[in-house]
């Protein structure tokens, strides 16, 4: 089995969050490393499963979002409440019919934060370690998507990871959108595999500005500062004072194996009255297009990496501010062992 599905088989992968898919039908498609996946709302509950027809074998879903029911588009195979119809039953006669099934994949829960793990070496929550109590208070105070964004990285996966894993390129790359943050070097807090950099905002006029921000907004929790999630291997939460979160998956393109497959989702918090809302929307619209930036200066600069700069030995020359780049490797390292 390659590298990259032995990581997206052998661990837990936040696919969602409960309030992304609210209404029955509402689904999200995944490319994954030997197929793909898909989480849908059926009937309230989210079900996550291979994306191809238990019939002959059709790809059910086709774009990355939306709001559709489980249907093969071929003969009419569906999958609702928790049930496999199929038009004309009875002409499949001594096949063994009965023993068709969607092909369902296994889910848990880690507040509203829904994960699969298809051969996990651990449970949910020991290999979540601590970041599993800050997930959970993330994701009880998220209402939904605003933006979804995908772009194809043009360099192997773990190469835009590393790039999203270190600050050290920020005032270089990004100087005129995160650079204006001015971030501190912070503190990178490490458990298991998974890491967590807290950086407090430097630039003292946009930190009182993101403040008075706060009003608007009905949180019980927030970190006032920038801090960002690597839940290993493939997905990162970030976030600028809790006010809107930004779920990035950086999954091994399925076609190309010099590509990353990168979508952004931009997940809102609840506002604090109807008339915030609409100023939540104004602040959220503008998140989005700097995010879009920010991808595209990160694009930018991945694609001048190529893939033989990447491997699971040691930074020759690690910065202090690359330090969660050596903890990537040591457990690329540690998988591969
Ligand atoms: S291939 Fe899906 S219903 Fe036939
Ligand atoms: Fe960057």
């Amino acid at each position: 089995m390659s590298f990259d599905r032995q990581l997206f088989e052998g661990f837990w992968q936040l696919l969602c969050h409960r309030n992304e898919l609210p209404v029955q039908g509402d689904f999200l498609r995944f490319d994954v490393p030997g197929g793909e996946v898909v989480v849908f709302n059926d009937d309230g509950e989210l079900v996550a499963f291979d994306n191809r027809c238990p019939h002959r074998g059709a790809r059910i879903y086709q774009g990355d979002h939306g709001n559709q029911a489980a249907t093969c588009g071929y003969h009419g195979w569906t999958f609702r409440k928790g049930h496999l119809i199929i038009p004309e039953r009875e002409s499949f006669v001594n096949c063994g019919i009965e023993t068709a099934t969607w092909r369902t994949l296994p889910v848990d829960w880690c507040g509203d934060f829904l994960f699969v793990g298809i051969a996990p070496r651990q449970p949910l929550y020991e290999q979540l370690g601590k970041v599993a109590t800050l997930l959970e208070n993330i994701s009880f105070n998220i209402a939904g998507r605003h933006d979804f964004s995908r772009y194809d990285f043009e360099c192997y996966w773990p190469l835009a990871v590393e790039n999203a894993l270190e600050p050290y390129h920020i005032s270089m790359v990004h100087p005129s959108t995160l650079g204006t943050l001015a971030l501190e070097a912070g503190e990178n807090v490490f458990d298991g595999k998974n890491s967590v950099w807290y950086a407090p905002v430097g630039n003292a006029a946009v930190r009182k500005k993101l403040a008075t921000l706060k009003r608007f907004f009905q949180l019980d929790f927030q970190y006032e500062g920038y801090m960002s999630i690597y839940l290993y291997p493939f997905t990162m939460l970030s976030s600028t004072f809790g006010y809107s979160y930004s779920l990035q998956h950086f999954l091994p393109h399925p076609a190309d194996p010099d590509r990353t497959s990168f979508t952004s989702r931009l997940l809102s918090t609840p506002a604090s009255s109807p008339a915030a809302q609409a100023v939540i929307g104004t602040f959220l619209d503008s998140t989005a297009q700097v995010n879009r930036k920010v991808f595209d200066e990160d694009h930018a600069i991945c694609r001048t990496m190529p893939r033989d700069s990447w491997s699971t030995e040691p930074l020759r020359f690690p910065s202090a501010s690359e330090a969660k780049i050596v903890h990537f490797r040591a457990s690329c390292r540690d998988v591969l062992r």
